[in-house]
This record gives C-alpha cells, structure tokens and sequence, in this order.
C-alpha cells in the first residue's frame, strides 16, 4: 500500500497540551479597548472573539490581573467576579465554534498613569524610572509618570495576582493563561537592564532579573497546571525602552528556563514588528531571526508572530521553525480571515484609526468576505 507523508500547513490540526486544535491559526492578542470603565467585558466584545472563532485559537487582548496592572483605559480585567462572569459568555461564544480561548494576563508596570487607574494607585516598576513616552488619559495624552519602586511584598503580591488571574480565567471557561511578558511591560521591566536596578532577590544580574517572569509563570502553573500557562515574549525587541546590553544571554537563560516548566506554549513575536506597527527598515539593516533564535532553545510548543501572510505562515509550519502561527492586524478587519487565507479571498484594508476606543465601528462591523462584492 502506496503512503504518503503529508506536509503540515497552516490548516493542519495540532495538538497542544490538552487542547485538540482544528487549525494552526491563532488569533493574536490585540488590545481593543472596548471593556466598561472598572474593567467588565461587554457583549459587543463576545460578538467580535465569536465572529473571529475560525482560528484553532483565540489569545484574548491583554486582560489586567489586578487594579494596580492597569495602565490604559478601557482594558478588560480579571479580578473581580463580575470580570469572571462576563469572560463566561465569551468563552462559551468561542467554545460553540470548536475554538480555544486563552486569556492574555497584562500589567503594565511603569506603562501607564494613575488617571487611568482607580481611586489613588500609582504605576508600580520594578526601579523608579520613567519612561518617555506619553500615554493616553481620559483628559488627552499625558508623560508616563515616575513609577513607584516595588517593595518586596509588593513583589509577591503581583506574582500572587497572577496566580488568582489565572485561577479567576480558569473558572472563567477560557482553556488557559498567557502571560504578556513582551514588549516592555512588568515582566520585561524585570527582564531588563535598562529598567530594573534593584539590588535585591529581584534585580542585580540575570538570573534574579528573570526571577520574576519565571516565579509568576510558576505560580499560574501551581494554581491551574502548567498546561494550561503559556508566556509571550519579544527578544530582541526595544519597544518600550526595556533592553539590555547582551539581549541574547538574556533569552538564552529565560527560555530554558520556563522550558522546565511544561507550559502550554511559548510565543514570540519577530523583528518585523515594534508593538502594534511594522518596522521600517532601511537597506543593510541587521534583521534577528528571532524565531530561529528561540526554536533552538524552546523544547515545546512554539507559536510566532508579527508580519506573517498565507504564505510565510506555512512556510514556518512546514520547516517546523514554528508550530503555530499568530495573527494580529489582519484578523481586526477580517473577522473570517482562516476562511480568506484557506481559499486566497482578497482581505480588507487596515484602518488604524478605529483600533483602540469607541463602539462597534471597525470593531464588530467588519463583514466577512462577499464573492458579489
Ligand atoms: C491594535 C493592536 C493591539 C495590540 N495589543 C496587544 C496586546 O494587548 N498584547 C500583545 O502581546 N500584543 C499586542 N499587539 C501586537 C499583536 O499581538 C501582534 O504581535 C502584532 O500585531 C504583529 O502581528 P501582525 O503582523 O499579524 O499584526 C497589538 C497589536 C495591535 C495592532
């Protein structure tokens, strides 16, 4: 009997942990800013993860795990009940379609101002140093504040909330945790030189620098099970002024590491992307294979994101550099994007200006593709 050995693509089902997935497609976390002010998820958000649920996964927008995470506003949470009753009904939208949905655990640390936070925080960092960028408020755009140095006990309370995050998520419906250790944010200002001095348990050289992210990471797998605990992480990446002098020492302890602990997978965006934008690059310029980099020394399940179309997607899958690869901007405005990339249907035009805020206009009003069109 003839066989043939079939080439993987982005459609191929894959199994990682527990979860059977119908495609390698994962919708990449994208903030929306669309939750009630204290933090609630609202119906118009389980309309729009419902709509974009023909991915094998869903990474959920990043969801705060305490009021003190909170650095922009309009970000969903999960720390109080209401935030877990309200996940319930997006889960279940997602979970009718034969998606997964894991929820992306955010703190913002000294990204972020305390007009955005409740009544007296102030944004917490591992060093009191702040960063120069601004930061959107309810009264317009306003510098980033000098974040207040976390103590010790503040410490172990913020890995703390992670583990609750993950526990109140769980009970939420969502299949697991991923914990936004990119693009500069808590974990990364722990991560890196630039952004945390301490002396301490917690800072001073590498292996206390990443002490943080691996501590929070184990904490969520203890209270949940580390098969359900993935992190995302982006070596290499400058995007809010966390980095150091020797990045690749860094990640090169870091993703060993979290490798002992059997998470559910590890996800990395590439160079093509800063934060939310492509990177423009001039002639000559030295472009890191980040995937590359990471693949060699991650020994799981290993998504990628940032700049992927159709094509480089399954070429990632097939060279088995990644298992899975991750979505972003093109899934805002086509909410049936696996169906567009599966037959090579033309996609809708990005339109950054509906990205963060307001209502359902270039939210939930994209309409899938029209063959009449
Ligand atoms: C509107 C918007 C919001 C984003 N919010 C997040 C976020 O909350 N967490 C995160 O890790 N990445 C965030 N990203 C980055 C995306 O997850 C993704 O890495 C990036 O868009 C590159 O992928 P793409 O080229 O497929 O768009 C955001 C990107 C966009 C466009």
């Amino acid at each position: 009997m003839e066989t043939t050995t079939e080439v993987a693509n982005l459609f191929t089902p894959i199994e990682v942990g527990p979860l059977s997935l119908r495609n390698r497609m994962a919708m990449a976390p994208m903030t929306r800013s669309r939750a009630m002010l204290d933090g609630t998820p609202t119906a118009m958000m389980a309309d729009y993860y419902a709509q974009r649920a023909g991915a094998g996964l869903i990474v959920s927008e990043g969801v705060n795990i305490s009021a003190e995470a909170q650095g922009f506003i309009h970000v969903p949470g999960i720390f109080t009940d209401a935030h877990t009753s309200a996940w319930r009904k997006v889960t279940e939208r997602v979970h009718a379609q034969n998606c997964a949905f894991v929820m992306q655990l955010w703190h913002t640390g000294r990204i972020g101002h305390p007009d955005n936070m409740g009544g007296g925080l102030h944004p917490v960092a591992p060093s009191a140093l702040a960063h120069d960028r601004t930061v959107v408020t309810p009264s317009g755009l306003q510098p980033a504040p000098v974040p207040r140095e976390m103590t010790d006990q503040d410490i172990r309370r913020t890995i703390d909330d992670y583990a609750q995050a993950s526990r109140r998520a769980i009970a939420a419906g969502c299949d697991g945790v991923e914990i936004h250790a990119a693009n500069g944010y808590l974990p990364g200002q722990f991560l890196h030189e630039s952004t945390n001095l301490r002396e301490d348990a917690w800072g001073g050289d590498l292996e206390r620098r990443a002490r943080f992210l691996i501590e929070s990471a184990r904490a969520c797998a203890e209270a949940v099970g580390s098969q359900r605990v993935a992190v995302r992480i982006t070596p290499f990446s400058v995007f809010n002024g966390a980095r150091s002098e020797d990045d690749s020492a860094v990640y090169r302890y870091l993703v060993p590491a979290l490798g002992e602990l059997g998470l559910l997978y590890l996800h990395v965006v590439t160079a093509e992307v800063a934060g939310n934008q492509t990177v423009v690059r001039t002639d000559g310029d030295d472009v890191r294979d980040v995937v590359g980099f990471t693949r060699a020394l991650w020994p799981g399940t290993l998504m990628a994101a940032g700049g992927y179309d159709r094509r480089k997607a399954d070429e990632e899958i097939r060279t088995g550099r990644a298992d899975m690869v991750a979505f972003g901007r093109d899934f805002i405005g086509n909410p049936d994007l696996p169906e567009r990339l599966a037959k090579g249907h033309p996609l809708t035009e990005r339109r950054p200006a509906d990205w963060y805020g307001a209502a359902e206009t270039g939210y939930t009003d994209y309409p899938s593709f029209d063959p009449r069109q």
